[in-house]
């Protein structure tokens, strides 16, 4: 087997000691190529960072920070995570980098410790409204500890009103104000939040998770130009590395943010993940990034625009940056879950929505997201958006129709072998051999 991201000998050996398990990688790596994901949360990393997840890295326990380590041995260690946070600092133009943080969710609760004391108020965007759970909605831990309120997109263009923010923080004093979201398709007003931030005395936050990849190729406005204080992002998403977190800081939260990673919330940082996020952010500084960063975007102009005129509704109108949301409750007569399995039949991946100001649960939503990210990787442009977007049409229209999801789903799959994905070029064939 020629696949770039495992060796033969291996891969031999998997097959012998866990034949289940190999299946089940056979299994998804099929269905990671034949079909098209369309997460706007997920894309395909770079080949180089399977390669390092799967390093002796992984091995290493590296408590502490470089030249500050609870285990000796560290000489390999402290050069990777060096360079990870150099080169963090160096592409957002931030003055602090701390690369550890294991996920998303564990980054942004590292920083409310770091900065916060237990019962201050935190102001996010309402997650119905395309926030975030780790903004502090109801059911999670961080809500038992902070005060947690909220703004919202305003009928009926979608959008945040500042003025309104700005009411809200006068009344409700935050402490930090919190930029980001998971699902709202418009650009922040970054400045404008400075100015709120500022008029109540509050910390300002970006979670970009969504769009680090994006701001790293400029393509999309850095907070950190705005005289944030701190930003964090996931490394998994638009940045095209492995599964992790980064905050971002001035220097003056540096030693509290520190503090509050380790030893505050973690003991030893994944090393094999640091490794492959080092090399992340060399790439995303290339200029074939940068244009994978500006296709990204003009996909999903053309993904919202064709949309749009087959009839769809599109919350707020459009999107301007990777992601945009459908409200297939008005649009197609049918819940989020209900055109989530629909695609999923036509080999489309997309994932249930809310909508904001619909009343249907999130296990039950109006809506689906969907985004741009994955299908760039494969080098798909605006007329495989168009194409994809014939296919998901015919499919919302029709959601019970077994013979026409199936012949989609052969329209999708043969769209899918033009454009193999990056290291898995030569999957396909043979782990349908191998399965
Ligand atoms: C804005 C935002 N913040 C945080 C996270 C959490 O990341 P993770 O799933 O890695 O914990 C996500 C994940 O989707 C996100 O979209």
């Amino acid at each position: 087997m020629s696949n770039f991201t495992y060796s033969t000998v291996a891969l031999d050996r998997l097959q012998k000691s866990d034949s289940e398990i190999f299946n089940a990688l056979m299994h998804e790596e099929i269905r990671q190529t034949e079909g098209i994901e369309l997460i706007p949360s997920e894309t395909y990393p770079f080949p180089e960072v399977y390669m390092l997840l799967g390093s002796v890295f992984n091995n290493k326990y590296a408590e502490g920070y470089p030249g500050r380590r609870y285990y000796g041995g560290q000489e390999n260690t402290d050069v990777i995570e060096n360079l990870a946070r150099d080169r963090a600092k160096a592409l957002f133009r931030a003055e602090h980098a701390n690369v550890q943080p294991l996920s998303g969710c564990p980054m942004n609760e590292a920083v409310y410790f770091g900065l916060l004391q237990p019962g201050d108020t935190i102001l996010g965007m309402e997650l119905s409204h395309g926030g975030h759970l780790s903004h502090g909605h109801p059911v999670t831990n961080m809500a038992k500890i902070f005060n947690f309120v909220r703004y919202r997109t305003e009928i009926p263009d979608g959008r945040i009103d500042l003025d309104k923010v700005l009411h809200i923080a006068r009344e409700t004093k935050p402490k930090l104000i919190i930029c980001g979201h998971s699902s709202y398709p418009r650009e922040y007003d970054y400045a404008g939040f400075r100015k709120i931030a500022d008029a109540v005395g509050a910390l300002l936050m970006a979670d970009v998770s969504h769009l680090g990849g994006l701001i790293a190729a400029d393509a999309l406005k850095n907070p950190m130009d705005f005289g944030f204080d701190v930003m964090t992002t996931t490394t998994h998403k638009t940045l095209r590395g492995p599964r992790g977190g980064m905050i971002l800081c001035k220097k003056a939260h540096a030693a509290a943010i520190d503090k509050s990673v380790f030893p505050g919330m973690q003991g030893g940082p994944h090393m094999h993940q640091i490794a492959a996020i080092a090399t992340t952010l060399k790439l995303v500084a290339t200029d074939s990034h940068k244009a994978y960063a500006r296709q990204v975007l003009a996909n999903a102009q053309t993904l919202a625009q064709t949309f749009l005129d087959g009839g769809a509704h599109v919350v707020t109108g459009g999107t301007e940056n990777h992601l945009l949301v459908l409200n297939t409750a008005t649009g197609f007569g049918i819940t989020g879950d209900i055109a989530e399995h629909a695609l999923d039949q036509t080999g489309i991946t997309v994932n249930r929505n809310v909508v904001p100001d619909e009343p249907n649960p999130p296990f039950r939503p109006s809506g689906i997201r969907f985004g741009s990210p994955a299908a760039t990787v494969r080098g798909m442009g605006e007329a495989e958006m168009k194409i994809l977007v014939r296919i998901m049409l015919a499919a919302l229209r029709d959601p019970k129709n077994e013979t026409l999801l199936s012949s989609l789903r052969e329209e999708t799959r043969a769209l899918c072998e033009q454009f193999p994905v990056p290291g898995l070029e030569s999957v396909t064939a043979a782990c349908r051999s191998a399965a």
